[in-house]
C-alpha cells in the first residue's frame, strides 16, 4: 500500500473508474466516513490508497460561502446549510475546508453534519426517497414503510443505491398530514402508502 495524492472530485465513490496521473482503476473502498481516503485499485490491481483533494473552484466556493458568514464560528450550521444547497452533500473533503475558513476542527463540523438528519455526508440518489416519520405518518405506519423501502433497496436510511439511483431519508411532517403515510419521491408526493405499495413506486423509476 502507498499514498498518494490526486487532485480532482469529491464525487467518487465505490466503483467509480478514476484516473491519476499515471494510471486508471477504480475505487473500492473509502476507507471511512469521516476520511477522505480512499482505497484504489490500479489498473495491475494493485491496492493503493489515494487522497482526494477538492478542485480550486470549489474550494473558493466553499471559503466564499464561509466568507458571506463573516467566516465566524457561529455561523457553522448556516455555512453548512448553504454549502449542501450548493454541493449537494457535504464529504469530509468540504468539512476540511469549512473547518480550516472558520478557524475550528474538523470534529467540531463533523459532529454537527452527523447531529442533524438534514445533513448528509453521501451524494443522494437520483431520485431521492423521503419518508415522512411525523406523528400523523408514524402513526399511520410509516416505519413499516420505511422498512419496506429499506428491505427492497437494501440500504438503510442515509444510504444510495449502488446504482446511484435511489436514497433513502425521514423527514418530520410535510404537511400533508391528511394523507399520511406520506413519502415523496423527489418532489412527487405519495399519500396512503402501505408496505404492499413500495414495490410499484420503486417500480416506477427503475427504467428511468
Ligand atoms: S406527519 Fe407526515 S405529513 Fe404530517
Amino acid at each position: 500500500m502507498i499514498s498518494k495524492i490526486i487532485s480532482e472530485d469529491n464525487t467518487i465513490k465505490t466503483g467509480d473508474a478514476i484516473k491519476t496521473s499515471k494510471e486508471a482503476g477504480e475505487i473500492i473502498q473509502k476507507l471511512d466516513k469521516t476520511s477522505t481516503m480512499y482505497t484504489y485499485a490500479s489498473a495491475d490491481k494493485d491496492k493503493v490508497k489515494v487522497k482526494f483533494r477538492l478542485s480550486d473552484d470549489k474550494i473558493n466556493k466553499i471559503k466564499e460561502i464561509c466568507q458571506l458568514f463573516n467566516n465566524e464560528a457561529g455561523e457553522l450550521i448556516n455555512v453548512l446549510h448553504q454549502t449542501q444547497q450548493a454541493f449537494g452533500y457535504l464529504p469530509a473533503e468540504v468539512q476540511e475546508v469549512i473547518a480550516h475558513s472558520l478557524n475550528i476542527s474538523t470534529a467540531r463540523v463533523y459532529g454537527v453534519v452527523t447531529f442533524y438528519s438534514y445533513f448528509t455526508m453521501i451524494p443522494k440518489g437520483r431520485f431521492p426517497i423521503s419518508i415522512c416519520t411525523g406523528t400523523a405518518c408514524y402513526v399511520r405506519g410509516a416505519e413499516k414503510v420505511l422498512e419496506e423501502f429499506k428491505r427492497q433497496l437494501g440500504i438503510s436510511v442515509g444510504e444510495t443505491s449502488t446504482d446511484g439511483k435511489f436514497s433513502i431519508s425521514c423527514l418530520r411532517c410535510v404537511g400533508a398530514c391528511g394523507l399520511a403515510p406520506v413519502i415523496l419521491v423527489g418532489e412527487k408526493v405519495y399519500g396512503r402508502v402501505s408496505p404492499d405499495g413500495v414495490k410499484a413506486i420503486i417500480e416506477a423509476y427503475k427504467d428511468r
